[in-house]
Parts: structure tokens; sequence; C-alpha cells
């Protein structure tokens, strides 16, 4: 076993609040030059595609969640990730809320109550500045508490980005609406005019097809080039709010991605992204026409080597 897989396992091994408080509170510094040591994976095998102009080696990366301020980006290279997505990145520094959770679920979940915790836009800005790794490009997702807010996110961070998820699928309310409703994306878009950059919404998970609808619509009012579906399914876990995210996702997620593909026009992108941990459930996803998949639950379960595992998986399989 190499000294990166002794390191991973190890990761992996501690309850993952810890594995994740000790990821963020790393000098960036740190993590780049051990992620140069340790190189990049061999891509795997006839997986390689081009996504909104840029070529990717495979199509499986991992979601935001894991690098909320972008100082692990030259890791999630070195982990062999296909794209890498930074965030969710606020307007504001936020310390998220207390108590935090996660925890892995038996079966391949995750329950996780961290509240958006984010260093503010001026660290993830002056991070994206730096050298970026070749050969893997990065997202960057935003979030707000008002529709100014995402504006000003989108402008800072477009000459950065390969492209910005707009993340409306968290407890964000202006005015006590949710950004969650379709018709406050059209008043939020408003703000990131002129879309220049590639802007895709993420939205959360849902089973109804007039909703799914309503979110194409909007999108393509405002003139993004995308939907990622979904994000983490609200629930009620120990008396607090909190997200439930991994495998149970995966039947709703697929719902998504095939009923979003039906109705959306040639050249739109679909991501799908909800209880995807293996090179079997990605295949799914991608016949049932997404572009590209994103995981998250299954770096809980799996470590940070996860969304490679599961490209070298669909890569057997095809
Ligand atoms: C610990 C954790 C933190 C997350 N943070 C964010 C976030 O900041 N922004 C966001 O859009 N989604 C966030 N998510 C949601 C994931 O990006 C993803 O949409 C969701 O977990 C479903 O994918 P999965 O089943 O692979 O976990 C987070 C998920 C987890 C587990």
């Amino acid at each position: 076993m190499d000294i990166a897989m002794l390191a991973w396992r190890t990761l992996r091994s501690l309850p993952p609040l810890y594995a994740w408080r000790l990821l963020h509170s790393a000098r960036a510094e740190v993590l780049d030059e051990t992620a140069r040591i340790l190189g990049r994976p061999p891509a795997p095998r006839g997986l390689a595609r081009n996504f909104l102009g840029y070529r990717l080696e495979h199509p499986v990366g991992i979601a935001a969640g894991l690098d909320k301020d972008a100082s692990m980006v030259w890791l999630a290279w070195s982990m062999g990730a296909g794209f890498h997505v930074v965030g969710s990145v606020l307007p504001h520094p936020n310390r998220g809320v207390e108590p935090k959770i996660l925890v892995r679920l038996p079966g391949g979940g995750t329950v996780n109550r961290l509240g958006l915790p984010s260093k503010g836009p001026r660290t993830a800005y002056e991070r994206l500045h730096l050298n970026k790794p070749p050969g893997m490009p990065i997202a960057v997702n935003i979030a707000s508490f008002t529709v100014k807010g995402y504006g000003y996110l989108y402008k800072l961070f477009s000459s950065l980005a390969s492209w910005i998820e707009v993340n409306i699928s968290c407890p964000n309310v202006e005015d006590h609406r949710s950004f969650e409703d379709p018709e406050m994306v059209i008043e939020l878009c408003r703000y990131m005019k002129p879309i220049s950059t590639p802007a895709l919404l993420k939205i959360p998970p849902t089973r109804d097809r007039g909703l799914l609808a309503r979110y194409l619509e909007v999108s393509l009012e405002c003139g993004f080039s995308g939907i990622v579906a979904g994000n983490t399914l609200r629930i009620t876990y120990q008396g607090v709010p909190a997200g439930l995210g991994g495998s149970s996702l995966f039947e709703t997620t697929l719902f998504m991605v095939r009923n979003l593909r039906s109705m959306s026009p040639p050249g739109f992108a679909v991501v799908g992204v909800g209880g995807v941990n293996s090179g079997s459930r990605a295949k799914a996803l991608i016949d049932a026409g997404a572009d590209l998949v994103e995981v998250m639950s299954a770096i809980v379960h799996r470590g940070p080597h996860a969304p490679w595992l599961i490209a070298r998986e669909l890569s057997q399989l095809l």
C-alpha cells in the first residue's frame, strides 16, 4: 500500500466530523505541497469528454461541501477527481451552526448539519488565483442569504471558475421566502446579469415533475447552461434540522436526471448528484442523460479517492 492510500485510510477511519475539521484546519500550502508530491493517478480509460468547453479525463467529480474555501484544489487533483466543485462560498464569512453534525449511516448514507460555514469570498478568491492544477476543471458553488449576495459572488468568481453552481437548496431566506422557490431564482438571477461564465442551478431533490419543469423553465429564462440535480434531503436528526445524503437519494436523483434530460433542449447540461457510490450507479445516471456526476457521501465512506475509484469502475463497465 502506498503512503497516499495509508494516509487516506487513516483519515477515513476517523469520525467524519473530526476528519472534515482536520482537513479544513490544515494549511492550504501544506495540502498543495503534499498533493504535488503524491501526483495524479492515471486517467481511467475511455471516459474523456468535453463539458462546457473544458476537457475532462472522466465525468466523476467532487461535489460542493468537501472544500468550502478552495484549500483542497490540488488535493482533489491528486485524488484523481474528474472535476472539482469548491464551496459553497458565501458573500461574508459565516461560522455555520452549532453543534455541527457529520455522521456516516450504515449502508452508505450521511447526515450533515454544518450550516454553510465559509471563510468568505476573499479566501477562496485568493486561493483560486494561484497556480491551478492542469486537466481538471474547477467549479465554484455559491450560496447567499440575499439576492444581491448571489450577484456579487457570481461576478467575483466568473473570471476564475470553469463554471459556477448556484446553490439554492439551503436554509437561506430573504423576506421569509426560500430561494428554492423558482420565482426567487428569477429574482436572484437578475443580479447575476450579464451571464458570461456558464452558470448551473443546483436544485433540491424532488420527485415532482411539474416543479422540475418549472426549474428548467426559469433556468432557460435566466440564461443558465444547466442544472445540478440535486442536494441533500432535509430531515430532522436528533431533534434538529439536517441534510440526508448518500445511498437512499439515488432513485430520486435518477428520476430527476431522466426527467430533466427528456424535457431540456439539446446542449443543456444535466449533472447528477445524490447517492452515487459505485461505477454502476454513475453509469445508470449517465445512461439516463447526465453529462457528469458528482459525489460527496461516497467520499465520507470510501475516502477522497472515491470519484476516481468510481470512474475506474465505470470504465470497466463500458
Ligand atoms: C458534509 C456535507 C457538506 C455539504 N455542503 C454543501 C455545500 O456547502 N453546498 C452545496 O451545494 N451542497 C453541499 N452538500 C451537498 C452535496 O454537495 C451533495 O449535493 C449531496 O450530499 C448529495 O450527494 P451525495 O449523496 O453524494 O452525498 C454537502 C453535503 C455534505 C455531506
